[in-house]
């Protein structure tokens, strides 16, 4: 195999396939793609002799942008696959919370360096992720991401009810996660020359008092950072939101009355909601993770994706490890299909969630940078943008490598979601520089 390049500039002789910006596909099967020395992409085209002596000749590798993953919990990845079918609220009290409350700074050391490469081999480029409540192991993720070369937004997750901090005195718990957050987004936000950025993170409704999500969305806003949350993901928990908060309306009315929604917003989940709820959550213009691999892995219900879309949501995709028990966004997508598939033949269906195999890859890449507002950098391979990229070897399918890879672009899609192989994002890029993959 050719080497492939570690650093920029370089140009490559590949198929280039991406989404595009005004909607249309890239499919060029013999394509250059031209990467300048500041990371960005200055060709995006076909191959031609005259111009591209020095291109690396990577055929038959396909080069696609690298896929961003809107919602992740680094702490949770050694318990992924574990707990099947337990409802929430059970799960976490059960395989999460142990394993949040022993993440200190040394095991974030150790571990969060192995999970940016494991989302490097998958094929990820962006990561959204939670760290744990505590700001030492944030900062030492931050500091991994910073170290490995993956694109980031990372918080140090707010509970101040329903917390796994047996340590701290109650009255002290808003202040002291205001305080810890505020300092690690004034670290971290826009480091590394913007490839670095902070969310946020009150866990979710159940976790956080009024002023605990009032107080941590000011702060967002301050800092120009991102806020992530938890809504609606299982009955057990709309309900214990209910009884907690009697005054809202529903519960995105929540988030919304504490002044919490807007394009900085990235909800996850988002599953049960009502009529009302999806019509305000579009009109706050938050954003949405979509993590189907987790909605079943832990039977939470079936995101009614069609009807979302038509309404105009902005979703993209997230693993949701560890209750998505795959850190790849091409696996997300599998569950996503069957997901569309069971509601339709369940007469539930519509045919706006019937996605095409390239639907998804748009969704998993292009769209979750639109969700991030970070769309004018990322999310497909354009001129103007940075090296965001990954290399896919169409000859490593499941369970036979194939030396005869299908050439029409939905086929190389529908490969990649229904048959991947663990081995076949070969590179990874981003700015440009090679991502090591462990
Ligand atoms: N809701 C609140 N916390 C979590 C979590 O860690 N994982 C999932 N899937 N849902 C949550
Ligand atoms: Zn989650």
């Amino acid at each position: 195999m050719t080497t492939l390049p570690a650093a920029p500039p370089f140009a490559l002789r590949a198929r280039l396939l991406s989404p595009l910006a005004d909607g249309g596909l890239l499919d060029e099967r013999d394509g250059l793609l031209e990467v300048d020395a500041s990371g960005r992409m200055v060709g995006v085209g076909p191959w031609s002799d005259a111009a591209s002596a020095s291109a690396v000749d990577v055929r038959p590798l396909v080069l696609m942008p690298g896929m961003v993953d809107l919602h992740a919990h680094l702490p949770q990845i050694p318990n992924a696959g574990l707990g099947s079918g337990l409802d929430l609220l059970t799960w976490l009290d059960r395989y999460i919370f142990p394993l949040e409350r022993a993440y200190d700074r040394s095991v974030a050391e150790r571990q969060a360096p192995a999970a940016f490469r494991a989302f490097a081999a998958a094929g990820t480029t962006t990561v959204v992720a939670y760290a744990a409540l505590w700001p030492d192991s944030t900062d030492a993720a931050f500091a991994a991401a910073e170290e490995h070369g993956i694109r980031a937004v990372i918080g140090k997750v707010m509970m101040d009810r329903l917390t796994y901090d047996g340590d701290i005195e109650p009255g002290e718990i808003l202040e002291t996660s205001l305080r810890q957050s505020d300092a690690l987004a004034s670290r971290w936000h826009g480091a590394a020359d913007g490839r670095l950025h902070y969310a946020f993170t009150p866990r979710f409704a159940v976790s956080c008092t009024e002023e605990m999500l009032r107080e941590s969305a000011l702060l967002a806003a301050h800092h120009g950072a991102y806020w992530q949350t938890h809504l609606s993901e299982d009955a057990g928990e709309v309900s214990e939101v209910r009884r907690l908060f009697p005054e809202a309306r529903d519960y995105l009315d929540v988030y919304d009355r504490v002044g919490a929604l807007g394009t900085r917003s990235i909800l996850a989940h988002a599953i049960h909601l009502s009529e009302r709820e999806v019509a305000r959550l579009v009109e706050s213009g938050s954003r949405v993770a979509h993590c189907p691999g987790s909605n079943l892995f832990l039977s939470s219900g079936m995101m009614p994706l069609g009807a979302y879309r038509a309404a105009g949501m902005s979703v993209g995709l997230g693993s949701d490890v560890a209750a998505g028990p795959e850190v790849s966004i091409f696996s997300v997508m599998r569950a996503g299909a069957v997901t569309q598939r069971v509601l339709e033949l369940t007469g539930k269906g519509d045919s706006a969630g019937m996605l095409r195999p390239l639907d998804w890859i748009r969704l998993g890449s292009l769209d979750g940078a639109r969700v991030l507002g970070l769309d004018a950098d990322i999310g497909s391979l354009e001129v103007g943008k940075e090296a965001d990229v990954i290399a896919i070897d169409p000859r490593f399918t499941n369970p036979l490598p194939t030396d005869d890879p299908p050439s029409a672009a939905d086929d190389v899609a529908s490969r990649l979601i229904f048959r991947p192989h663990p081995n076949m994002v070969r590179a990874a890029w981003v700015r440009g520089r090679l991502l090591d993959r462990g």
